[in-house]
């Protein structure tokens, strides 16, 4: 079966907004997990402008589903694994003025560095999975490191209109990725309308979707939060 991961970066970026505790990102793991889904991805920025240190220290800590913990490979976000000891860690680039994860991250040019980062890992015990663009050489490169999983950014695929020819190349690459002994995952930018034709390639086994359901959960539970709201207001009023 094809593993859904829920991405809960963006209720946090909903909590930052006001400061407060609401919404909480592991009550929302919570629900995602009880709706079906199979693990929980959360993505902790170097600015911390959505999950925060506290909140993946949560996770691990209640959320008894796996945790694929997305960071950067840097001696910061290192340590903060190593001492968490998540499911899996997906290493993806991370630059500071981006909205979001723009690209893959280049495994090609940088096969020592990561290699040594990925050792670390995998010998606490972490599986290490590399973000990466929907690219053979990116794929080969992820085998020198001695990464067990690749996730294929689906982005370009999304942001094209789910193009025949971007389809082509993750349905290419995930080919080539199984070809070559990786476990291949996949996401950003999933969503009801495009989703099918991803989870259609046979060689894919995960897909990672955050930005697109918590904004779907707003039309999804809008009405009965005004429902509730309505009648705790009625009821003050004595009128049910
Ligand atoms: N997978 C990875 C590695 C990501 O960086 C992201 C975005 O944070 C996602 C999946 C989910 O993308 P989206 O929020 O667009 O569904």
């Amino acid at each position: 079966m094809l593993r859904l991961g829920v991405n809960v970066d963006h209720v946090a970026t909903i909590r930052n907004a006001r400061g407060g505790q609401h919404p909480d990102p592991v009550a929302a793991a919570k629900i995602a997990l009880a709706a079906g889904a199979d693990g929980i991805t959360a993505h902790l920025r170097e600015d911390r402008r959505h999950i925060r240190d506290d909140d993946m220290r949560r996770l691990r800590r209640e959320v008894a589903a796996p945790l694929n913990f997305e960071m950067a490979a840097t001696d910061e976000m290192l340590a903060i694994a190593l001492e968490l000891r998540p499911h899996a860690c997906c290493l993806v680039p991370e630059r500071r003025g981006e909205v979001t994860t723009e690209g893959g991250l280049d495994a090609a040019a940088n096969v020592a560095g990561l290699t040594e980062f990925a050792a670390a890992l995998r010998a606490a015990g972490v599986r290490v999975s590399l973000f990466v663009d929907p690219d053979p050489r990116q794929l080969d490169a992820a085998c020198r490191i001695g990464a067990p999983v690749v996730e294929l950014h689906t982005g370009s695929y999304a942001h094209s209109g789910a193009s025949a020819s971007e389809l082509e190349r993750l349905e290419r690459s995930a080919r080539h990725a199984a070809s070559i002994g990786l476990e291949c995952h996949a996401g950003h930018g999933l969503d009801f309308g495009n989703v099918g034709a991803v989870a259609a390639i046979p060689e894919l086994v995960e897909l990672n979707i955050g930005h697109f359901l918590v904004g779907e959960a707003v039309f999804g539970g809008l009405g009965g939060s005004v429902r509730t709201m309505r009648r705790l207001m009625d009821m003050a009023r004595g009128a049910r």
